[in-house]
């Protein structure tokens, strides 16, 4: 690969609206085409790493699999098992991997990490969740959306919660196709409002963010990493539940995304997650798709 070609994708504004749009399309024929049995490999003879500094089910196997059935061989690897766990600098594992594979995917806690990996290799990396961004999620989650609205403009959207790296993403996505998003926040927990576009608001009250939205979103209260401060957290966000109660003030048949793992019965009512209309598993899905068509679109 030749490094001045390459592209990673770090958070979502490393693509353009455009290219967002496009990768969404080929993610949506590439669920048809599976769902209809039909094979093709594209990244046939390549391998992709995929590093995990952090716990993952959905993000791990989706990339695995995803992987696999483009072509390409999936190396998985815990850090712990690595040098990199043994002290070696992410710069030098770099620079190594980018000798072997054809893209290198890491889950990581410091955005800079991401970062120092992707400054260092001359291969694609793939942001698969720092504690800043999450962009793989928001593939999916637009995916999504589109699915089950038919659009991503038209549509009100409210994110009910932690001003995360889930909604930091959505915030992104939100400045790429101009949508209005609210972030409802415990005061604290909010975002910066430099770190706002104009088409994003953010206010404290969950009811007025969930004020006639189409799109409601949630995540965890505690992420992976803030174990030790769960028991403020969930004092702190006592009455951000998205539940039926706060949906009344949404509009008729609001759907409802959380990238899941969730904990039932904080950030969200379980009934919203088991209930027959949920969107979740297909947003879980969509992590495939949205998955293999970023796959290859930086890697051919
Ligand atoms: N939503 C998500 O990234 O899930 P995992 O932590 O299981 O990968
Ligand atoms: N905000 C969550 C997302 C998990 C997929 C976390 O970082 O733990």
């Amino acid at each position: 690969m030749n490094p001045k070609l390459k592209r990673d994708f770090l958070r979502v504004a490393d693509l353009t609206t455009e290219e967002l749009s496009h990768l969404l399309a080929h993610a949506g024929a590439m669920k048809n085409e599976r769902h209809h049995g039909a094979v093709r490999r594209p990244l046939e003879g390549r391998s992709v790493a995929l590093i995990f500094e952090k716990p993952s089910t959905r993000t791990r196997v989706s990339f695995e699999v995803g992987a696999f059935e483009l072509g390409a061989h999936p190396v998985v690897l815990s850090s712990r098992d690595m040098q990199l766990g043994r002290g070696e600098s992410i710069a030098d594992t770099a620079r190594t991997l980018s000798r072997y594979v054809h893209a290198i995917v890491l889950r990581t806690a410091g955005h800079d990490r991401i970062e120092a990996l992707a400054a260092a290799a001359s291969v694609p990396v793939i942001n698969a969740l720092t504690d800043d961004h999450h962009p793989c999620q928001i593939l999916a989650d637009l995916m999504t959306v589109r699915e089950r609205k038919g659009t991503l403009e038209s549509l009100r959207y409210a994110w009910i919660g932690d001003a995360n790296n889930v909604a930091r993403s959505w915030v992104e996505a939100a400045e790429r196709f101009g949508l209005a998003l609210t972030v409802a926040s415990p005061e604290g927990y909010g975002f910066h409002a430099n770190e706002l576009p104009p088409n994003v608001r953010q206010v404290v009250d969950p009811r007025e963010a969930a004020r006639g939205a189409d799109v409601v979103i949630t995540d965890v209260w505690a992420s992976m990493g803030q174990e030790g401060d769960a028991v403020a957290r969930r004092a702190a966000f006592a009455g951000y539940q998205v539940n039926r109660d706060l949906l009344v003030e949404a509009n008729p048949d609001p759907l409802v995304l959380h990238c899941l793992p969730a904990h039932r019965g904080e950030e969200i009512d379980a009934a919203l997650i088991d209930g027959s209309d949920t969107a979740v598993w297909d947003e879980a899905e969509n992590r495939l798709h949205a998955q293999k068509a970023l796959l290859e679109f930086l890697m051919l």
